[in-house]
C-alpha cells in the first residue's frame, strides 16, 4: 500500500472516531427530515475520504466559509491555485504563495490536499502557450515543472490530477500544446517526473464526461489501459463528475469496477451537480438523488478512494460564470445554508 493512502486510511479512522474539536461555525447542521432518498443517508460502512475544490482568497476573507471547510472535510482541492499559471508565471520562476496558503490552512485542520493539476491544455502562461518551443525544450519545460510542483507539496500532497483531460470530446487524445509538440508520451513522462519527485503521492489521470460509458470513455479506458500494461507509474483515476440532476448513474458501479480490475484506485474529483434557474424544490430533490447515487457507488466500490465536490457551496461555483442560466449545484447554497443535496452527503461527512 502506498503510503499516501496509509495516511488516508488513517485520517478516515481519525475523522470516524472522533470528528473535530473546534467550535462550530455556521452552518453546522443539516435540518432534520427524510429529504434523502439514497441509502447514502444512513451511516455508510465505508465512508471514502470526503473533499471539497476550495478557493485561497476565499478561505482568506470568508471565516464562515474557511471555518466550514475547516471542519467538514478530509480533503481539500485547490480549484486554481496549483494550476501553471498561478505557480510558474514566468519560466523557471515558481510561485507557492497561493498553494501554499491551501496546504498550511489543511495541515492546521488535519486535512490532506489533492493536488490539481500538473499538465492541463487550460490557465497555462502565455510565455508557455505562445513560445515557440522544440519538443525537447518542451520536454525538459514539463518534467521541470512536474519535478518543482510535486518536490514542494510533499507530504503536503498526497494525490496529484497529474494529467488533467487528456481526452477530447471527439475521443481522441485532445490536441494540446503538450500532445502537439510532444506526442502522446507527454503523459508518461509527466507522470515518471511526479513519481520521481515523490514516491509516496498517488498519481492520477483526472477526466470529464467519461463516468458514463460511451466513445469518450472507451478511449480514456485505452489509454489508461496502454499505461498500466507498460508499467508507467499511475495509482488511480479522477472522474470529475461535472453533471446535471437529468443524470443516469446506473453505469456508475459498472466504471468504477473497470479500474478495479485494472488494480487501480479511483476518485471521484469534480462533482457538482448543475441546475436551470430557477431552481424549484423537485429538482433540488432530484440533484440529491444524483449526489447521492455517487456517493453510494463509491461507499460500495473499495478502490473508490474520496469523493468531492467542485466547492461546497453556491457562493464560489464555475458554473454560472461559465454556463449562463445554470447554477445552484453544489450542496450547500449562497447563504451556506444546506440543501437536499447536504443532507445526502452529512452521514458520509466528518
Ligand atoms: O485569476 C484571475 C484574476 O486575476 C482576474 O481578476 C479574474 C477576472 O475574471 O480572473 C481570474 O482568473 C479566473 C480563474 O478561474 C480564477 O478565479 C479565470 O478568469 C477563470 O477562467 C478561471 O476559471 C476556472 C476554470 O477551471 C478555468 O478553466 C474555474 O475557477 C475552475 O473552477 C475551473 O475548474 C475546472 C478544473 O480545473 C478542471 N475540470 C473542470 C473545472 C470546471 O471548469
Amino acid at each position: 500500500m502506498r503510503l499516501a493512502a496509509v495516511i488516508a486510511l488513517t485520517l478516515v479512522c481519525a475523522a470516524c472516531s472522533g470528528g473535530s474539536s473546534e467550535a462550530d461555525p455556521e452552518p453546522t447542521t443539516v435540518p432534520p427530515g427524510p429529504v434523502a432518498t439514497t441509502t447514502a443517508a444512513s451511516a455508510p460502512a465505508r465512508r471514502p475520504l470526503m473533499g471539497t475544490a476550495v478557493r485561497a482568497d476565499a478561505l482568506a476573507a470568508d471565516t464562515a466559509y474557511a471555518a466550514f471547510a475547516g471542519e467538514t472535510f478530509d480533503v481539500l482541492t485547490p480549484e486554481n491555485e496549483m494550476k501553471w499559471e498561478s505557480t510558474e508565471p514566468e519560466p523557471g520562476t515558481f510561485d507557492f504563495t497561493r498553494g501554499d496558503a491551501i496546504a498550511e490552512f489543511a495541515a492546521a485542520h488535519g486535512q490532506t490536499v489533492h493536488g490539481h493539476t500538473l499538465a492541463w491544455y487550460s490557465q497555462n502562461p502565455a510565455w508557455l502557450t505562445e513560445g515557440a518551443f522544440t519538443r525537447d525544450e518542451l520536454v525538459a519545460i514539463l518534467e521541470r515543472h512536474v519535478s518543482a510542483l510535486v518536490e514542494h507539496f510533499a507530504g503536503a500532497v498526497s494525490v496529484w490530477d497529474v494529467v488533467n483531460e487528456p481526452i477530447g470530446d471527439d475521443a481522441v487524445l485532445r490536441p494540446t500544446i503538450w500532445s502537439e509538440a510532444i506526442g502522446p508520451e507527454y503523459i508518461e513522462i509527466a507522470l515518471r517526473a511526479a513519481r520521481a519527485a515523490d514516491p509516496d503521492a498517488a498519481l492520477y489521470l483526472n477526466e470529464y464526461g467519461v463516468e458514463t460509458p460511451g466513445p469518450k470513455a472507451d478511449a480514456f479506458d485505452a489509454l489508461v489501459r496502454d499505461l498500466v500494461a507498460r508499467d508507467v507509474p499511475l495509482d488511480g483515476v479522477g472522474l470529475q463528475m461535472h453533471v446535471t440532476d437529468t443524470f443516469d448513474g446506473s453505469g456508475l458501479d459498472a466504471r468504477l469496477a473497470v479500474f478495479a480490475d485494472l488494480g487501480l484506485d479511483v476518485a471521484i474529483t469534480e462533482m457538482d451537480v448543475r441546475l436551470e434557474l430557477p431552481a424549484d424544490a423537485a429538482a433540488l430533490d432530484r440533484q440529491a438523488a444524483v449526489y447521492g447515487r455517487a456517493l453510494d457507488a463509491c461507499v460500495a466500490a473499495p478502490n473508490c478512494m474520496s469523493f468531492a465536490t467542485w466547492g461546497w457551496t453556491d457562493r464560489y461555483s464555475w458554473i454560472p460564470s461559465f454556463l449562463p442560466g445554470w447554477g445552484a449545484a453544489l450542496p450547500w447554497d449562497e447563504n451556506l445554508d444546506p440543501k437536499p443535496a447536504a443532507t445526502v452527503l452529512e452521514s458520509a461527512l466528518r
